[in-house]
């Protein structure tokens, strides 16, 4: 066999002509722009699997049933009010020893009350809600219809420190009955209210429970064709976009 010429093998072929392979291998420039787009599809997948596990966090609501007026607030809405309520909370808690006692009211307004309970899940939150698919929330849960505005258990009246309520139809006969609610459930001193709902609303909710518009706008993950305000009885400085009171 000496000096007959040896098929090469695959290895062979890819060695330098030295027949030794101390040089780093290299790529054809087609090779490189496929192993590019491999990696930036691998990062872009990263990229989706962090998103997603993201919105798996985020608060999980009963789909919106229209009959009921069910129109949820988007998520910056929820989470600027939840941390508004957040922080009125942690005012009293500074202000007053007595932090077992019950806190916040969210009178017809659901995510509210799931995102302040995912903010701080040691926050005191009653929900008064008239769709008893919210009954998953087991105590915390309390039927409500505003046609019966004083029809609640009488160890509520005058409970509540914060009470925020969002009533389901804009006419002057429901928000008369929640500020009913409203009346029954705060307590007698320096409650802390807020009102989320129409701007038509404006002059009755001055009227009726000396409310003034926050230049914060909420919104809703369905679009809708009213103009929203958050009203408080309270000046919110400069959270919530200020206070906009007629001087
Ligand atoms: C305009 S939505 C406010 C929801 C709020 N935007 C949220 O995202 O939590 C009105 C709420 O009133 C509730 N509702 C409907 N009929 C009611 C009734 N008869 N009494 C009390 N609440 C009622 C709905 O279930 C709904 O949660």
């Amino acid at each position: 066999m000496q000096g007959e010429e040896q098929p090469k093998t695959i290895s062979q072929y890819t060695y330098n002509e030295r027949g030794d392979d101390d040089d780093p291998p290299t790529l054809s420039s087609h090779a490189l722009a496929a192993l590019k787009e491999f990696v930036e599809e691998q990062n872009r997948t990263v990229a989706r699997d962090e998103e997603e596990e993201e919105v798996a966090e985020k608060v999980c609501l009963v789909a919106e049933d229209w009959r009921l007026s069910q129109f949820w607030y988007d998520p910056l809405t929820a989470e600027t009010v939840a941390q508004e309520v957040i922080a009125l909370v942690c005012h009293f808690d500074n202000t007053d020893s007595s932090s077992l006692r019950r806190r916040v009211a969210c009178v017809a307004c659901p995510t509210l009350y799931a995102y302040i309970k995912k903010v701080n899940p040691d926050v005191s939150v009653q929900l008064l809600e008239y769709d008893k698919r919210f009954e998953q929330y087991g105590s915390n849960f309390t039927f409500y219809d505003y046609n019966r505005p004083d029809d609640l258990p009488c160890e509520f009246k005058h409970g509540f420190q914060i009470v925020v309520a969002d009533p389901p139809y804009l006419s002057k006969e429901c928000l008369e009955k929640v500020v009913q609610t409203v009346k029954f459930l705060a307590t007698r001193e320096k409650p802390y209210l807020l009102l989320l709902t129409g701007e038509v609303q404006m002059d009755r909710a001055a009227e009726l429970l000396g409310l003034h518009p926050c230049g914060f706008r909420p919104q809703h993950s369905s679009k809708l064709g009213n103009e929203f305000r958050l009203f408080t009885n309270y000046d919110p400085g400069t959270r919530l976009g200020g206070w906009k009171q007629d001087k």
